[in-house]
């Protein structure tokens, strides 16, 4: 997995690329490539992706990988070690964002700025299979992708497909304002918007600062997502799981939109932190009786 690992992946890369470059056009056509490129792009326009801000990965279906494998390049890079071991995730492919890229460029050149990356039988390492071009890699977080996606696919019987991670600026602020507690901050989010509590019934769970692209963010966040279908990251962002692009990115924009409304209605009143009108624990559980949500009782008074 050194240097010259690294020189014989780009290689490899280098010379499919040119056989792979009329297949990989009809590969940005795939459903799920598709729908990726929507989200990234939603995200853009939603000001979650300054730079090369956030990231995401969606875990192939087996039908998936059959509509895409004629477009994988005749032979995949070298394997490159993650840092975490998932043995849940051996032989798994994820598409991802590339590290360093700009998400507001993916929907323009999808081969470019993402790729699929097969998982290890080991569950410790990756290689990329198609796109990713020109010695791209996978994002700084793939470790976290792929050691939640061990976690959440075991929490949800498989359902589970789609990581997000944004940078919302809500959010964020809001997390300057907050111990790194999770019953806080989701008790925050439910009393001050209706719905919250039917977006997130289970809660949001919340990491203390951690160096960004780190085992140890990774490891933290699979942990907390065992629980949790969201992991706020404090002064970051957030990394949210869904069984689909819209649902891993409607609880995102759900998330930051309370922290927005709770730090406008704030900031009107001079920062005071006690709302004078907000949702009760009772409101929170008519709510939860009426829908029927599985709602964290561990999180009420
Ligand atoms: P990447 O460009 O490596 O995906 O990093 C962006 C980011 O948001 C890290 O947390
Ligand atoms: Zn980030």
């Amino acid at each position: 997995m050194g240097f010259l690992d690294d020189v014989q992946g780009t290689l490899d890369r280098g010379m499919n690329a040119a056989r792979g470059a009329v297949s990989t056009v009809a590969g940005e056509q795939l459903g799920f490539v598709r729908g990726f490129c929507r989200m990234c792009q939603d995200g853009w326009e939603l000001g979650y992706h300054e730079r090369n801000g956030g990231n995401a990965s969606y875990r192939l279906t087996p039908a998936d990988l059959n509509s895409a494998r004629s477009f994988f390049y005749d032979a995949p890079s070298s394997w490159v070690a993650m840092g975490v071991t998932v043995p849940e995730m051996a032989g798994e492919h994820l598409l991802v964002t590339g590290s360093g890229k700009f998400l507001r460029n993916v929907k323009d050149d999808p081969v470019a700025n993402s790729g699929i990356v097969e998982i290890s039988p080991s569950g410790d390492a990756w290689r990329i299979v198609w796109g990713l071009k020109d010695g791209a890699r996978p994002t700084s977080e793939i470790g976290a992708h792929v050691a939640t996606h061990g976690v959440r696919k075991q929490a949800t019987d498989g359902a589970a497909r789609v990581l997000y991670h944004a940078h919302p600026n809500a959010l964020i602020a809001l997390t300057a304002l907050l111990p790194a507690d999770a019953r806080t901050l989701t008790r925050l989010l439910w009393s001050c918007v209706t719905e919250s509590v039917i977006a997130f019934p289970g809660g949001v769970g919340m990491l203390p600062w951690k160096v960004p692209g780190s085992a140890d963010l990774a490891n933290a966040t699979a942990e907390v997502m065992r629980e949790f279908d969201a992991c706020v990251w404090q002064l970051h962002g957030v990394f949210a799981s869904g069984s689909d692009f819209d649902e891993a990115f409607g609880l995102v924009n759900a998330i930051d939109k309370a922290a927005d409304v709770y730090l406008r209605a704030r900031a009107a009143q001079g920062g005071n932190a006690n709302l004078p009108f907000a949702i009760s624990d009772g409101d929170l559980r008519a709510t939860a009786s009426a829908y029927d949500l599985p709602l964290n009782e561990t999180f009420l008074s």
